[in-house]
């Protein structure tokens, strides 16, 4: 397995176009990019920070997951995303070791990436991300 950075972080807001004057006005961070991702029910916000990106969530249905992780957590981190180039090859790796998996092969994401989740019982409580870009 290849993980070579962190890609992003996801944050769940209530709020989106809130949390962006947040991370735009204060922290002086330039959203480049919203997008919906319908099949996961949220819409997105981008942020680059050095290689690494923030992706604020707010969800479209309250049934999706980000409205069920509000409705139970409150906003705040959700999940954290590596980037790996082999995201089939680092999932099978992982199932054969027996680490419980929610995806076992990947999906679309948002940015064209596509992704993958570990199962949180498989990691002490966080929800891992792996995603790999198939146009590198
Ligand atoms: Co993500």
């Amino acid at each position: 397995m290849n993980l070579s950075h962190i890609e992003h972080i996801g944050i769940a807001v209530k709020n989106l176009d809130e949390a962006i004057k947040f991370w735009e006005n204060q922290l002086g961070l330039k959203c480049y990019s919203i997008e919906e991702v319908k099949d996961q029910k949220v819409r997105t916000a981008f942020f680059k920070i050095g290689q690494s990106k923030i992706e604020l969530l707010e969800s479209t249905d309250p049934e999706g997951p980000i409205g069920k992780f509000i409705e139970k957590k409150g906003e705040g981190i959700h999940h954290m995303a590596f980037a790996t180039d082999g995201l089939q090859a680092s999932l099978d790796e992982l199932a054969g070791k027996g680490v419980q998996l929610i995806d076992k092969a990947p999906r679309k994401g948002a940015e064209g990436l596509n992704i993958a989740f570990l199962h949180p019982k498989a990691t002490s409580g966080v929800l891992l991300e792996l995603c790999e870009d198939p146009n590198k």
